[in-house]
């Protein structure tokens, strides 16, 4: 049968390195055997993150092109600021918008009637161009919103220092619990449960939803304790697996029904809605843009990071309801971040963006609920599960948007590897090694199940994540790593294990820890 038709060319190529197996392995000494530490350059395919590492589109180059550097108020601010209103509240990702973004800056009318305007109860609220009521801050990335977020939300709390979610990313999660929360995580079980590899691309379970029965009665018991529902679409702790529409409605009515304020991690938010329309019932007609209007019709406010589904290579956001429930629980909020933003970060028409960060962004944004463009990142991700399912490797399934992990229990299943034998970072050691191919583990030692409690250690599930960067890489870099996996699986005896020598009980290991196979 014929495949998809293509949704993009490429228009500038770079060359990839020639490096020797040898070389590769002087150089994983020289860096401690911690993968994040390891050059880039030397790398034929990086699946390290999907965060930051898009190649941008050619209207987005434009728009950054018109990116304007002013200290105070540039165009890019006012682009952005548009852009979330078009599609966190208006719905409507609309066809002129991208033209205003290249050719705007001096529509007087526009800066008047638009912004001037107080949309209500929005995201953004234009009333005195943020002056009065602040409740959007543009920051660096997203963990830098988490941070500011999750510090400043602390001092006002009181008791109510526990956070309910379907899954924390890692920095969210150490973000939350460094300002002093504590983390109470419902995913819905069934995670590594097996799904027929025939139904990949025609099915899904939704594998990411918030467990609603458990979180419920969390919240019975313990109401007063909690400050905040947090939705991450999709769920990235959940193996990148999508949350449904049915969901965060239910979530939402259960936040209603106990005040507490519902947020979305949102970074990948127009991926979650690329399932929701191809997947849930009620939905196919829908368009991405209506889907998203949606999604966020039932939140009190989110956290951004535009380095996933801004399509930009830098920029966060967190936005709150104007005069919403978050707001009036924590009056004054807006004040208190918006001058802490300002101290950390900048002034708040850029908060640590440059002006053609926001611009890039900002035609990102438009771009990324494009139907075309999302059917085939989806399917891309897809057809690389289905090829490793077909060369014998076991992937969790249905894979999720922005990546495929490997099942390492089954990957090691008969090999005599305990857990706290780390052997699926030895896996990754001999990818870049003997390939030049860079995937993270995500399992015992990312989520350092060797510190836990053994009650928590059940939940880690072991898996190696291949994150995969938007626009980069084609079929022929999916066909070479399937490839060197299938061929280092069936020498899969001989992969080391790892041993932490230095860093065991840092936040975040991961990213600093030593290790030695
Ligand atoms: N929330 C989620 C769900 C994320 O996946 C990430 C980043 C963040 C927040 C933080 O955003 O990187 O802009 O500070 N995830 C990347 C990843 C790093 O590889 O999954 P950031």
């Amino acid at each position: 049968s014929v495949p998809l038709p293509p949704a993009h060319t490429a228009l500038v190529v770079r060359s990839l390195p020639t490096v020797r197996a040898e070389e590769r392995k002087r150089i994983l000494e020289d860096v401690e055997y911690n993968v994040f530490a390891f050059p880039a350059g030397l790398l034929t395919c990086d699946f390290l993150s999907d965060s930051g590492t898009s190649a941008m589109t050619d209207v987005q180059w434009a728009a950054l092109m018109r990116g304007d550097e002013s200290y105070g108020r540039n165009w890019g601010y006012y682009c952005l600021l548009e852009a979330f209103r078009d599609i966190f509240e208006r719905g409507t990702a609309r066809e002129h918008a991208i033209e205003r973004i290249l050719t705007g800056s001096v529509d007087v009318e526009f800066y008047q009637t638009k912004l001037l305007i107080s949309s209500q109860r929005g995201f953004v609220n234009g009333g005195g161009y943020q002056l009065e009521r602040p409740n959007f801050f543009i920051l660096p990335q997203g963990r830098c919103a988490e941070s500011l977020l999750f510090s400043t939300l602390a001092g006002m709390v009181g008791e109510s220092t526990t956070i309910v979610s379907n899954g924390f990313f890692d920095t969210t999660g150490a973000n939350a619990s460094a300002a002093g929360f504590q983390l109470q995580v419902f995913t819905q079980p069934g995670l590594t449960d097996p799904f027929p590899p025939e139904l990949i691309g025609k099915k899904n379970n939704f594998k990411g939803n918030l467990d609603l029965a458990a979180a419920e009665a969390f919240l019975d018991e313990h109401r007063e304790e909690v400050s905040m529902i947090l939705i991450t679409i999709t769920n990235n702790w959940a193996a990148a697996q999508p949350v449904s529409m049915a969901n965060i409605r239910g979530a939402a009515a259960i936040a209603k029904k106990k005040s507490i304020p519902l947020f979305l991690d949102a970074c990948r938010f127009a991926e979650n809605a690329y399932f929701i329309q191809r997947y849930e019932e009620g939905y196919a007609d829908k368009t991405i843009a209506e889907i998203v209007q949606e999604t966020f019709s039932y939140a009190e406010g989110f956290t951004i990071s535009l380095k996933k589904d801004g399509l930009a290579n830098m920029g966060g956001v967190l936005s709150f309801r104007d005069q919403g429930l978050f707001a009036r629980k924590y009056q004054g909020i807006g004040m208190l971040l918006k001058e802490r933003q300002i101290l950390s970060y900048g002034n708040d028409s850029y908060g640590g963006m440059s002006g053609r960060d926001l611009m890039a962004a900002s035609a990102g944004l438009y771009q990324v609920t494009d139907k075309t463009y999302l059917r085939n990142r989806i399917t891309q991700v897809e057809s690389f599960a289905q090829k490793l399912q077909a060369n014998g490797i076991a992937v969790l399934s249905p894979p999720g948007g922005h990546a495929v992990y490997l099942d390492m229990d089954h990957f090691f299943f008969g090999c005599n590897r305990k857990p706290e034998d780390f052997a699926s970072v030895g896996f990754t050691l001999d990818l870049i090694k003997d390939y030049g191919i860079r995937a993270a583990e995500s399992g015992p030692f990312g989520w350092a199940a060797d510190l836990k409690a053994p009650e928590e250690r059940v939940g880690i599930p072991n898996l190696v994540r291949f994150a995969v960067p938007r626009h980069v890489y084609s079929d022929e870099h999916i066909d070479y790593t399937v490839a060197a996996i299938r061929d280092l699986y069936d020498r899969r005896h001989n992969i080391p294990n790892v041993v932490i020598t230095r860093g065991k009980h840092m936040r975040l290991r991961h990213f600093s820890a030593g290790l030695k196979p």
